[in-house]
């Protein structure tokens, strides 16, 4: 058979070309494939008488035993490079020195929110958390302030331009007091809660910010008086604060929906403002139509409210005197506190 050494030849040549498996398979089909060239001769012996055939026979299986045992062996050889290749592409040098991450902090006011709920978890005050667009009803008239009450003047509003199912106006909550009455609306008394969450106004100035943080407390019951929420507020900022030693005042204010009403400040012991007084939060007694608009009756359930502000606490905490700080995201400054 003249042409099975070329074809033998050529077959080899094709098999140690191939790069990957899938050429390779393609090659062996063009030789040992059912319409391959060496099977094509296979088939041609029938036209030969049988002695011729055996020898011819003989000669193309030996072809074929060669051609197979290549295969196998660059079949093998591929696989092997496939497995060196990934192994280079993968190996790690376990004697570099690592690339190191940045550590993140949390942010002080944050920190001030985590331990106010601490300090009032730990004296039995649930912990509860609210929605930030809240209706009109909730967030002034439910805290008696109607429609064109002067003290909604005193907030100035974020409007949504929305109103929600009932048709009420829809706005940036001013303070967390809407939690009041959302929280008293599920629970039966005694309620005694603490409403952590952000609020807004159109305030901007080193003590005031358009996004703020306040925690709102209340606590009702059929006995609990003003001298409570003197008892309580003090006790939580000896806790905040970690000294006995406090210059705290209660000084008489007013809010729509508390009688009598108080705001609570606090002087700066240390830092740029040393000295100073910085109002913290609003309190009082909560008005018995507040109490009727909690679904209660007023003659039988009595207690206070607080809301006070975060970002405050956190200024006397660590004497800081602008609380535009806390937002212009400056890591100079907040690393301080990682
Ligand atoms: C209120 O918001 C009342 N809801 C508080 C209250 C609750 C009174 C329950 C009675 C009963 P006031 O507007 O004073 O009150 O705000 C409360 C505190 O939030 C302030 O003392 C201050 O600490 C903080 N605060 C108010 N406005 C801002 C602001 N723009 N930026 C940062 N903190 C603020
Ligand atoms: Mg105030």
């Amino acid at each position: 058979m003249e042409n099975v050494d070329g074809i033998v030849a050529r077959a080899l040549a094709e098999f140690s070309a191939a790069q990957d498996p899938a050429s390779l398979e393609n090659a062996k089909a063009r030789y040992l494939g059912k319409s391959g060239e060496l099977t094509a001769v296979l088939k041609s012996l029938r036209a030969l008488d049988p002695e011729a055939r055996r020898s011819a026979g003989q000669s193309i299986n030996d072809a074929k035993s060669r051609l197979e045992a290549a295969l196998d062996a660059r079949r093998g050889a591929l696989a092997d490079a496939k497995l060196a290749l990934r192994l280079a592409e993968e190996s790690l040098d376990v004697t570099l020195p690592g690339r190191g991450r940045g550590r993140g902090g949390v942010h002080p006011v944050i920190r001030t929110w985590s331990r106010v709920e601490a300090i009032f978890r730990s004296i039995g005050f649930n912990v509860a958390d609210g929605p930030e667009i809240e209706s009109d009803w909730y967030n002034f008239t439910a805290l008696n302030q109607p429609e064109n009450h002067p003290a909604r003047s005193m907030h100035d509003t974020f409007y949504v331009d929305l109103n929600d199912a009932q048709g009420t106006p829809l706005l940036l909550r001013t303070h967390t007091s809407p939690m009041q009455v959302r929280y008293a609306r599920m629970h039966r008394p005694p309620l005694k809660v603490i409403a952590p969450g952000r609020t807004y106004r159109v305030d901007s100035d080193a003590t005031h910010s358009p996004m703020f943080h306040q925690v709102e407390g209340l606590w009702i019951d059929e006995d609990v008086s003003f001298a409570d929420l003197k008892g309580v507020y003090t006790d939580f900022l000896r806790r905040f604060f970690e000294t006995e030693e406090l210059e705290v005042r209660f000084r008489p204010s007013f809010f729509p929906f508390t009688e009598p009403s108080a705001e609570i400040d606090m002087r700066f012991e240390s830092g740029p403002l040393e000295g100073r007084w910085l109002e913290i939060s609003g309190s009082g007694q909560v008005h018995p139509s507040v109490v009727r608009n909690f679904g209660l009756d007023p003659e039988r359930y009595i207690g206070f409210a607080f809301g006070s502000g975060l970002e405050r606490l956190t200024m006397l905490r660590y004497g800081i005197d602008d609380l535009r700080l806390f937002f212009d995201g400056d890591l100079r400054f907040l690393r301080q506190f990682a």
